[in-house]
């Protein structure tokens, strides 16, 4: 496909050394896998977003182990070389470390992920460990966590007032001690996540609507292409209005066929006259 090497950690934490930025995008499917391995995107996200962006929810719950995996699945074949994060959905690590382990397990046994991300901070911090210690390297989540929107009072920046804010770099602290190899801050402010990446050791920061000052950035792939048609998040620069194309060129199409214009002879098969013949002749 590439002479992209596969990424690793030991090459995440040296770009994390050598101060460039590490890029990261969400995925959910195998063509746009594809596309982002051309590109070089070095961290991919299964993100369980996909209930939004894919499946048509509303808000990412009602997304499944089973709906995670047969899509993690397909963005590994596209993608070979990207470091496959799988997003741990809802209620699949939140009853119990033993229940974190085993399907963070599945992430890496059925869909080859790399690691699994989850969300919450101090009060996750056993999940991490347990994972961690179950060999599986495992990325925190904070800021605005969407699994627990009803609770932070729907999607909103999370850490403008200072008590939230000394909150989520405390919380920041208890995933680096769990064991995190890395920390995605979501809708966090800027100041708030320079100071988390300054204080981080032994783990790397992803910012998402957070600022310049993380080690790396992450988009949502449908924010960045005009691709979810229900809100675009303020944070998402939008790189091209693939959604607008689409839907012109959808309209074009369905002009076309009415008005007899499509398909033409390039878009369809022929057959010899003499197997032509020989049909009629059979249906006699
Ligand atoms: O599910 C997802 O895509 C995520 C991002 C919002 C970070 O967790």
């Amino acid at each position: 496909m590439t002479d992209r090497k596969k990424a690793t950690l030991p090459f995440l934490f040296n770009k994390v050394e050598m101060g460039e930025p590490i890029t990261m995008l969400t995925c959910y499917d195998y063509p746009t896998a594809y596309f982002q391995e051309q590109a070089g995107i070095e961290i991919i996200l299964v993100g369980d977003s996909l209930g939004m962006t894919i499946l048509g929810y509303d808000t990412t719950l009602p997304v499944t182990m089973d709906d995670m995996i047969r899509h993690a699945q397909a963005v590994r074949r596209g993608s070979p070389s990207a470091w496959l994060i799988g997003d741990m959905p809802y209620m699949s690590y939140q009853p119990s470390v033993e229940s974190a382990i085993r399907n963070a397990g599945r992430f890496m046994a059925e869909a080859f992920c790399d690691a699994v991300k989850l969300e919450g901070g101090a009060e996750m911090a056993d999940r991490m460990a347990g994972i961690v210690a179950a060999g599986i390297p495992t990325m925190g989540h904070l800021g605005l966590t969407p699994q627990s929107a009803s609770a932070l009072g729907g999607f909103r920046v999370q850490g403008r007032g200072a008590l939230q804010a000394k909150k989520i770099i405390d919380d920041a602290k208890a995933l680096e001690k769990a064991g995190a190899f890395a920390i995605l801050l979501e809708m966090v402010p800027e100041r708030v996540c320079q100071i988390i990446t300054e204080r981080a050791e032994n783990c790397f920061i992803i910012s998402l609507g957070s600022g310049p000052h993380a080690h790396g950035q992450l988009l949502i792939y449908h924010d960045m292409f005009g691709l979810y048609p229900k809100f675009k998040p303020k944070m998402a620069k939008v790189y091209g209005d693939a959604g607008n194309v689409i839907l012109e060129r959808l309209k074009n199409y369905a002009k076309e066929v009415r008005a007899k214009e499509f398909p033409q002879p390039e878009n369809w098969f022929t057959m010899k006259d003499e197997e032509y013949q020989e049909l009629l002749r059979l249906l006699k």
